[in-house]
């Protein structure tokens, strides 16, 4: 898919933020397509960031239930080939939830860790992704946070903190002794965001909320594509759905690369994309603070 660039859409943007080819000399990649095939087509060593979140088995509308065993041997087959296309500075950070079989829960990141452990690939973090809105259980306690387990291929990989601090609790707060007295005590651009992310998941009154029942919010990918990729850098997601990642790279000056079987998803992810080039997509901003209904309009 090529976002093609109008006087009128470039009039509407910022000449930074336009991502279309003709300024860039990138090219988006947007296809319906099995990820398999589509990640063959892209060459070796070439992706500095796949982020991804593949179907968790539980029988939604997108894929088909299977046996445990059955699922982890085809998303092994998706990482050996995430593996191929990595960068040796790039990332992998695959997110999922548990699987649920009668009541009974299996967390896919610890059932999955082995797959990438013998890819000799390294695990950096295992990100707490915390949001507020799910199905009430009746029988357990309902589930309110999903993993994203963050791996490198070398330890040489890209990172940048600084793009992704977040607001130090106390900022003005200085040094009241010793020989820094007076100084600021902590990092004028912010802090680690720590590996604990409260971020609002897409439900119906998200601003970015699709047909799709699972999109990531942008947000949560702008986060790791600022902190692990370059400018001009390739950002693939190879279960794209519609399109989060691939609009989360494409804002920051990245090229993103997305596949997903569903004709419906992908031609949403297409719309998306033209909206973000007309400047009309509409997406949660990162580091807006979560809705508090005991603070005066809510906190924003
Ligand atoms: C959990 S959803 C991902 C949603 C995505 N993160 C977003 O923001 O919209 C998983 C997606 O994988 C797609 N999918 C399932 N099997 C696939 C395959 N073999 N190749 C490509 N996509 C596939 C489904 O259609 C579904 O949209």
């Amino acid at each position: 898919m090529r976002t093609t660039c109008t006087p009128k859409r470039r009039a509407r943007r910022s000449a930074r933020a336009c991502p279309c080819p003709q300024r860039t000399g990138r090219v988006i990649r947007v296809e319906r397509a099995d990820n398999l095939a589509f990640m063959r087509t892209i060459p070796d060593a070439s992706v500095h960031l796949v982020v991804t979140s593949p179907p968790y088995n539980l029988g939604k509308d997108y894929e088909r239930r299977s046996s445990l065993d059955a699922y982890l041997a085809a998303q092994a087959e998706v990482v050996v080939e995430a593996v191929r296309v990595l960068h040796p500075r790039g990332s992998i950070c695959w997110q999922v939830g548990n699987f649920v079989d009668n009541g009974e829960i299996v967390p896919l990141d610890v059932v999955l860790y082995d797959i990438f452990a013998k890819q000799d690939l390294k695990l950096r973090n295992r990100i707490v992704w915390h949001f507020g809105h799910g199905l009430h259980c009746k029988r357990r306690l309902s589930g309110r946070y999903e993993t994203i387990n963050w791996w490198t291929k070398t330890d040489d990989y890209t990172w940048h903190l600084d793009p992704i601090r977040v607001p130090p609790k106390y900022p003005g707060k200085r040094h009241f002794k010793g020989p820094k007295a007076g100084e600021l005590s902590c990092n004028p651009l912010g802090k680690n965001p720590s590996d604990v992310w409260e971020i609002p998941n897409v439900k119906s009154n998200h601003p970015e909320k699709t047909v799709h029942p699972c999109q990531f919010p942008v947000e949560l990918i702008e986060r790791l594509v600022l902190s692990m990729t370059d400018p001009g850098d390739i950002v693939l997601d190879p279960y794209m759905g519609v399109g989060s990642a691939v609009i989360a790279a494409e804002m920051h000056g990245r090229t993103g690369y997305g596949c997903d079987t569903s004709d419906e998803y992908v031609a949403i992810a297409r719309q998306r994309l033209g909206q973000l080039a007309d400047g009309t997509l509409r997406t949660r901003p990162m580091g807006k603070p979560i809705y508090n209904p005991d603070l005066p309009r809510g906190g924003h």
